[in-house]
């Protein structure tokens, strides 16, 4: 076994190592493969030679990179020779002097064999650390940098073609056509969606609401404190919500307060969440310095951001194995009960619980978020949301949005809730089978793990699915991953978390079990060791996406889209037994400080508000932005911030008061 291990260890390092994805330049261009010329390298820098040409006023210039080894290696010189990927003229200026200002993509070819346009298909065949650099986007307004052909009598799209074209021809020789065009606009143009009946809609539903929480309010407050007083009223006091609140369960030693570390773990994945989809977000932005971007990525300390969206999967993990242990101690009389009964009861708790919020989310996003401000990228981000949101909201309403038009996308961070509610009602199907026939059911528990991790694989290497850390391609995160198979159906898709949430299944039965027999697993030495191993182990396996070659056999590939899921829960799910059993005095003590049990609380707000943030930040740009490290850590922290302070009165006017108002109206 060890054998083997270090078997495949070594043959992952040395495949690192010669990792020749890099296809030598020459290799590319000469279609006839056996006249290719054998590529020598040598040790002259890359120079550009500039020729002086009388004949015409465009540059000549000779690039020599066939002897560089690596896209990576790629000179200055180089790379700024190549025309820069994002331009912006100044916005507000040009709708302040009445211009019209576009924005939109190009892609670019070269009419005969040229070096430059060379240098741009080598520098983009690296998709997992570039951009893709024979597309140029760019803002103009047409009034200021078109000035030849803004008098023409042709169409905006067509002066905007015409300009940029002009400008790529003159100075780089280039040819650039039209790939999509975002928007022309001046001053006069109308939003795409004026106001409409579904903003009124929304506004009514918005101030019922906070009429409700006034009245709510006031009644708590007037009412004879001597009886129980009318609970459907009481759900909407902003009085006792903010008690429920800010109530903090002390750490004492009890059976309740052991399960305190949970709010840390989920405050503390949904702060990396955040920090991952901060850095996705400032791939859709117009860049600055897209060089500095494109060598973050390899950065091994950030493969935590790569690899990372392994870390939604303990929520999965901690979503069925709550769900169970509280459904494991429900009263004998009620388990006994129909189970279909039992069923929709369940599931609509649930729903009462989640709907409310989302929806809100949902529907501010389809109406009034448009309007908030204005920016170069607001059209293709804010709107192009909203408009989704009005297309697909009756399917979140559903929780089935990620099989109904899976491109289109509304909220992308929600496929987590409709995932998360499609597994919970498979949870409550087999928890209600567990209690019955327990010994048959605990049985094909771990059968159905294997089987979906083998079903998982089989589906990943026949339609060749990649795992999320090939996922995170630049150009790839450009554009949200529209289109990808792999974001559809395995990243979005309920199968690959099926074997989380099993897994929490089983532990959940396994606690339970160790409860009644009154096993202390604090007194198993292995126990111990196994557990202090984990923590670090949880990051260790994320991190070891950094020893996976760039671009893996498809045989690798799928092996470990099928099998980094199941090994990062089965990691948690030690971690989580350790917390709950306190095995050391460390992790869980940080994980239950009593400030994560308030962030705990909003985890819901917190996953359906961030990625408002994340867009609003790029969208609002009037030119292009600058990243660095520092730079995109601002942009989570103003993520984190805001979405937090929106969070609270969310979760205290929407969030809370509906849910209690739901359950107590339906008895539920
Ligand atoms: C490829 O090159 C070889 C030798 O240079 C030549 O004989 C052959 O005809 C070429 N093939 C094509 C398709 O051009
Ligand atoms: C530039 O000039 C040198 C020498 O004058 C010549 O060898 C080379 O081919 C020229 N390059 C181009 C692109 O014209
Ligand atoms: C280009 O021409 C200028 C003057 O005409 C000359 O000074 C310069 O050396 C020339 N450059 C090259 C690379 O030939
Ligand atoms: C801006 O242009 C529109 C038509 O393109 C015109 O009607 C309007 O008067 C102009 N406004 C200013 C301030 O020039
Ligand atoms: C870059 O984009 C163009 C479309 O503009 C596409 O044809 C090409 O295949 C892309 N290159 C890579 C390496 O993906
Ligand atoms: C615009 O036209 C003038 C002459 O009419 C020319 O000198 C200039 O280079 C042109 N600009 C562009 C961007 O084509
Ligand atoms: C831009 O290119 C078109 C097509 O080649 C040409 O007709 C037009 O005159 C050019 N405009 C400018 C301003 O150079």
């Amino acid at each position: 076994m060890v054998k083997w291990l270090l078997l495949v260890i070594l043959t992952v390092v040395e495949a690192k190592l010669n990792d020749q994805h890099d296809v030598c330049p020459e290799q590319i261009f000469l279609s006839n493969k056996s006249s290719a010329q054998k590529w020598i390298p040598d040790k002259m820098n890359a120079i550009i030679e500039k020729n002086n040409s009388s004949k015409s006023n465009t540059i000549s210039q000779t690039l020599k990179f066939s002897h560089l080894k690596s896209v990576n290696d790629i000179t200055d010189d180089l790379y700024y020779a190549m025309p820069p990927l994002f331009q912006l003229d100044d916005y507000d200026a040009c709708l302040g002097r009445n211009g019209t200002f576009c924005l939109g993509s190009f892609h670019l070819s070269a009419p005969n064999d040229n070096q430059l346009y060379r240098l741009l298909q080598w520098v983009s065949s690296n998709t997992r650390y570039r951009f893709n650099h024979t597309q140029l986007h760019r803002g103009v307004c047409l009034s200021t940098s078109c000035l030849n052909v803004s008098n023409t009598p042709m169409s905006p799209k067509q002066q905007f073609q015409q300009c940029v074209n002009n400008i790529t021809r003159s100075q780089y020789g280039l040819e650039a056509s039209m790939l999509r065009l975002d928007y022309c606009k001046d001053a006069q143009t109308p939003p795409s969606v004026p106001r409409d009946v579904a903003d009124d809609i929304f506004l009514a539903l918005f101030i019922a609401l906070l009429a409700a929480n006034v009245l709510g309010t006031m009644y708590d407050i007037f009412r004879d404190k001597t009886n129980k007083g009318n609970q459907l009223l009481l759900s909407w006091s902003l009085i006792s919500n903010y008690k429920n609140f800010t109530h903090i369960y002390p750490n004492e030693d009890t059976i309740v307060s052991r399960f305190n570390s949970i709010h840390g773990i989920k405050s503390f994945i949904l702060l990396l969440i955040m920090m991952a989809h901060s850095a996705v977000a400032i791939h859709m932005a117009y860049i600055y310095n897209p060089k500095a971007q494109e060598s973050m990525g390899r950065q091994p300390a950030l493969m935590i951001l790569m690899n990372g969206s392994q870390g939604v999967q303990p929520f999965f993990v901690l979503s069925s194995f709550i769900f169970v242990h509280n459904f494991l101690l429900l009263d004998e009389r009620y388990k006994k009960r129909s189970p279909f009964l039992i069923f929709f009861v369940l599931l609509l708790r649930r729903i009462a619980r989640i709907l409310p919020l989302y929806m809100f989310m949902v529907g501010f996003t389809a109406t009034w978020s448009r309007f908030i401000s204005d920016g170069t990228m607001w059209i293709p981000i804010m709107e192009k949301e909203a408009q989704l949101c009005r297309m697909k909201w009756w399917s979140h309403a559903l929780f089935i949005h990620n099989f109904y038009r899976p491109d289109d996308r509304c909220l992308i961070q929600t496929w987590f809730i409709a995932v998360d509610m499609q597994l919970y009602a498979l949870s409550i199907v087999l928890a209600i089978a567990l209690t019955r026939w327990t010994k048959v059911v605990i049985k094909i528990i771990p059968l159905f793990f294997l089987v979906t991790i083998l079903c998982n694989f089989v589906a990943a290497y026949t339609f060749n699915l990649k795992a999320s850390l090939y996922l995170s391609h630049p150009e790839y995160l450009k554009k949200l991953h529209y289109g990808m198979p792999s974001f559809k159906w395995m990243y979005a898709a309920p199968w690959a978390s099926l074997p989380a949430s099993l897994l929490g299944i089983a532990t959940a039965y396994l606690y339970y079990e160790m409860r009644n027999n009154k096993i202390d697993l604090f007194k198993y030495k292995w126990f111990k060791i196994v557990y202090r191993a984990s923590v670090p182990g949880f990051f260790g396996w994320i991190y070891a996406g950094y020893f996976l070659p760039d671009e893996p056999s498809r045989l690798v590939s799928a092996f470990y889209a099928a099998f980094d899921r199941p090994i990062t829960c089965i990691i948690f799910c030690i971690v989580l037994l350790g917390f709950i059993y306190r095995i050391d005095n460390i992790y869980w003590r940080m994980a239950s400080w009593s400030g994560w049990q308030l962030l705990g609380r909003m985890s819901l707000c917190v996953l359906t508000v961030h990625w408002t943030f994340n867009l609003m930040q790029i969208a609002l740009q009037t030119n292009v932005n600058e990243v660095s490290v520092l730079r995109n850590l601002g942009h989570w922290l103003v993520t984190v911030l805001m979405t937090y302070l929106t969070s609270i009165p969310l979760h205290l006017l929407v969030e809370m008061p509906v849910q209690k108002f739901l359950r107590a109206s339906l008895g539920i």
